[in-house]
């Protein structure tokens, strides 16, 4: 078996910025409220013409050119998403034909905001064993799309947003994707849904189909996020061999500022070691990981040689880690 690393990364955010203070001119909140609950400054709203695809074949684009791979010889697209442009074809299908990656096997993954951890964990595997000599990894959300803009316990929560990652064979001993570990517990399902209330199997007529919104316990999933982030972190770091001292940056899927600080006591890892981007994007499901990695990376907090923890939780209920040494 050999080794795995990520080889290039992108990202890419709509240009539309909605603010805290955009915000309290749709429902009944204040910034200080939202500032204060989740660490949320603003976020960014997609455009009508601007789908899902479109963030990741951009996102797709900055990542290959960063790892030198030419669209036409990737091998595999995973694309992490549950917000897809349609129920088919896939996301992965629509980027493999708009950046022409002929070669490439392509498919969707649904974990939410464990999707860009599930899909890395996917794809290391193709790899490793030898199938495929790369592939391409890309979390992308237009979770906007499924926002209700009259609920204020969640509309102020997500904003748009992809973030890609190239696998390859790792060439440095010792580095690349040391440990991973994912968990699901379909039990808890419905403390985070997206509902389609009323949607019958033959409509009479189309045009009365529900719009589907996401519903949320908000309450109940800030503590099932703490426990299942932080055990699967040490899960992870375990199965690498290493201590939770001897990470140096910590990436974790952003979805509450106060859900990090949790983690970080829990763990008892420093929160400066906590690469944080929640202020600017709020959470962008699958795509917040794969986003904050690429800007964590960028900004010189992640060094070569350096211990990386990657944690993420989200709808299904799942979970994920991985420990890379960049
Ligand atoms: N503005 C003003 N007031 C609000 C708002 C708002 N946007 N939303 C709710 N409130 C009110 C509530 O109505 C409630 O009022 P009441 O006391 O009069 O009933 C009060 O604020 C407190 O509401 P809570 O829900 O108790 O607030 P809480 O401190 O739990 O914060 C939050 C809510 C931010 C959603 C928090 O529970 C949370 O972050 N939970 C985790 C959510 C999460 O992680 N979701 C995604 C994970 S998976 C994924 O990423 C797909």
């Amino acid at each position: 078996m050999r080794a795995v690393g990520i080889k290039g990364l992108g990202y890419f955010v709509p240009e539309k910025v909605l603010s805290n203070f955009d915000l309290e001119k749709l429902v009944e909140t204040s910034d200080e409220w939202i500032t204060t609950r989740t660490g949320i400054k603003e976020r960014r709203v997609a455009a009508k013409t601007e789908h899902n695809s479109t963030l990741a074949v951009n996102a797709a684009r900055m990542a290959l050119k960063e790892a030198g791979i030419k669209p036409g010889d990737v091998e595999l697209i995973i694309v992490a998403t549950i917000s897809p442009d349609s129920n088919f074809p896939s996301v992965a299908c629509l980027v493999q034909k708009t950046i022409g990656a002929q070669k490439a096997a392509a498919f969707d993954v649904s974990a939410a905001c464990s999707g860009f951890l599930y899909a890395l964990t996917t794809a290391k595997q193709f790899v490793q064993g030898g199938m495929y000599n790369n592939a391409l990894v890309i979390a992308s959300e237009k979770i906007t799309s499924l926002i209700d803009w009259t609920d204020r316990s969640t509309c102020v929560l997500f904003g748009d947003g992809a973030g890609a990652a190239v696998l390859v064979p790792e060439e440095n001993d010792g580095h690349g994707i040391l440990a991973e570990y994912m968990h699901a517990d379909g039990g808890f399902g419905r403390l985070l849904a997206v509902e389609t209330e009323g949607r019958e199997p033959l409509q009479q007529d189309n045009r009365t189909m529900p719009v589907p919104r996401i519903v949320m316990q908000g309450k109940e999933l800030f503590k099932i996020a703490v426990n299942t982030m932080a055990g699967d972190a040490e899960m992870a770091a375990r199965k690498a061999g290493l201590k939770l001292d001897d990470i140096s940056c910590v990436v974790p899927h952003q979805a509450n500022d106060r859900i990090i600080t949790a983690v970080a006591n829990k763990l008892k890892i420093p929160k400066e070691k906590f690469y944080i981007n929640i202020q600017r994007y709020g959470n962008m499901s699958a795509a917040s990981l794969a986003v904050a990695l690429c800007e964590a990376v960028r900004e010189g907090r992640i060094k070569k040689g350096d211990y990386v923890l990657l944690t993420a939780f989200g709808a299904g209920l799942t979970s994920a880690a991985n420990v890379l040494k960049w």
